[in-house]
């Protein structure tokens, strides 16, 4: 079979915070109606949603249907992709597949989460479903626990202190100050990231990606469809996905994230690039841990080295690789199932050159990787810009 380009030509989403207001179905439906209006489309044969929660925090599954109908889409052919913080990347590859095998022409993938309704306990709790339920999280331990725990490794193994790590937050904050959909928009200094209270040492509050509200919706659709509805149709150059052992102490080694490297080596060598031509990477900082070990796993650092991209102010928007640029999942909000799509909707931004102040110059070539769990499922997309 031969496979079909496919590009993005309709991109939408909410503000993300706490939306005590609107229900699963109506943040969903608001991001979705407004990628149909970006990309001009009057037919949907699939709709994809990315959620990882819904079940447990908006007593709401059997999501595609719920979905479909609220946004209009009533018969539509849709699903629920769970695959915890990947999930919406994995609903995104989904519909990627499916217009690349031939099998749909318009297919809408929508990432959304509800979770604020909820105290943090409970969310904390929900999210440590993600995390594996039968050694891990029957010892008491949560998400942000193994997230600190390999941090802690990290500062051991190649001598770093908190402070190395404030550039993460600082480059997050400062990007989000300009997206009007981002949930912190205040800057903040090195000096507030050190002093900040400890959630689960060495993990404190600005270095923790706030658990939020929001939804995203991208259209896909064949590339040599695209210009009949969008003059800058974004081209999905390659999409990869990857899995590593669920739990942490499976791992040989708990500083490398094996998903994240082999999904990213694919996706270069499908998309014919390497890391040097990248002008931006959407990547999962939902702790700075987290954004050091991407990037040495996407090839832009040696091992133990990605903190002083950091460190260095090499990720800031005119920098060697810029990362979250409108913000990131620390500034903008990590509304879980829901940030892949964030992701994507933001590196479209910027390769339409559509993205205000937080403009990469000259963008072409975008990175988005996405992070289940610690690195348990990690999907990686390649996005060409239209010049
Ligand atoms: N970054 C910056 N400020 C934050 C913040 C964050 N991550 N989280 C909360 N705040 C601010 C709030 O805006 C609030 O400010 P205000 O007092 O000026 O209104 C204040 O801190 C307290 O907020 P609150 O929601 O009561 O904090 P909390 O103690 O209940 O929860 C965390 C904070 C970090 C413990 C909680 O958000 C958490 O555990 N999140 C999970 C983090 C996680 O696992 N992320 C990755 C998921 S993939």
């Amino acid at each position: 079979m031969r496979k079909r380009e496919v590009a993005i030509i309709g991109v939408g989403q909410t503000k993300v915070g706490e939306h005590w207001d609107k229900s699963i179905r109506q943040l969903a439906a608001e991001a979705i109606l407004s990628a149909i209006k970006d990309a001009k489309i009057e037919r949907v044969d699939i709709l994809y949603v990315g959620n990882a929660l819904s079940g447990e925090l908006a007593l709401q599954e059997h999501l595609g249907a719920a979905i479909a109908d609220f946004a209009g889409l009533r018969t539509v052919e849709a699903y629920k992709v769970e695959a915890a913080g990947a999930s919406g990347a994995a609903a995104l590859r989904l519909g990627y597949l499916a217009v690349a095998g031939g099998l749909a022409d318009f297919v809408l993938v929508c990432g959304v989460e509800k979770v604020t309704d909820a105290p943090t306990e409970r969310v904390n709790s929900a999210l440590s479903l993600g995390i594996d339920g039968e050694y891990e999280r029957e010892l008491g331990l949560s998400f942000i626990a193994l997230n600190a725990l390999i941090m802690r490794r990290y500062m051991h193994e190649y001598g770093y202190e908190l402070k190395d790590f404030a550039g993460f937050s600082v480059n997050s904050h400062k990007n989000a100050a300009h997206n009007p959909y981002a949930m912190f928009r205040n800057p903040i200094t090195e000096k507030a990231f050190v002093e900040a209270r400890m959630v689960v040492e060495p993990i404190n509050l600005l270095d923790s990606s706030p658990v939020a509200d929001g939804a995203a919706a991208v259209v896909l659709c064949p590339m040599d469809m695209a210009k009949d509805f969008q003059a800058k149709p974004v081209r999905i150059a390659s999409s990869a996905a990857a899995t590593d052992t669920l739990a942490l102490h499976d791992r040989k080694d708990p500083l490398f994230l094996e998903a994240a490297y082999l999904s990213a080596r694919r996706a270069y060598e499908v998309a014919g690039i390497k890391p040097e031509d990248v002008d931006l990477f959407e990547l999962y900082d939902s702790f700075a841990i987290m954004a050091a070990l991407s990037l040495e796993a996407a090839g832009f650092a040696e091992r133990g080295q990605g903190v002083k991209l950091a460190m260095e102010g090499q990720i800031s928007l005119d920098g060697r690789i810029p990362v979250s640029t409108m913000g990131g999942l620390k500034a903008r909000g990590n509304p879980l199932g829901a940030t892949g799509v964030y992701q994507v909707v933001e590196a479209v931004l910027q390769l339409r050159h559509e993205a205000g102040q937080n403009q990469v110059k000259d963008a072409h070539w975008a990175l988005v990787q996405s992070i289940g769990g610690v690195g348990g499922t990690v999907v990686t997309h390649v996005l060409e810009g239209p010049d």
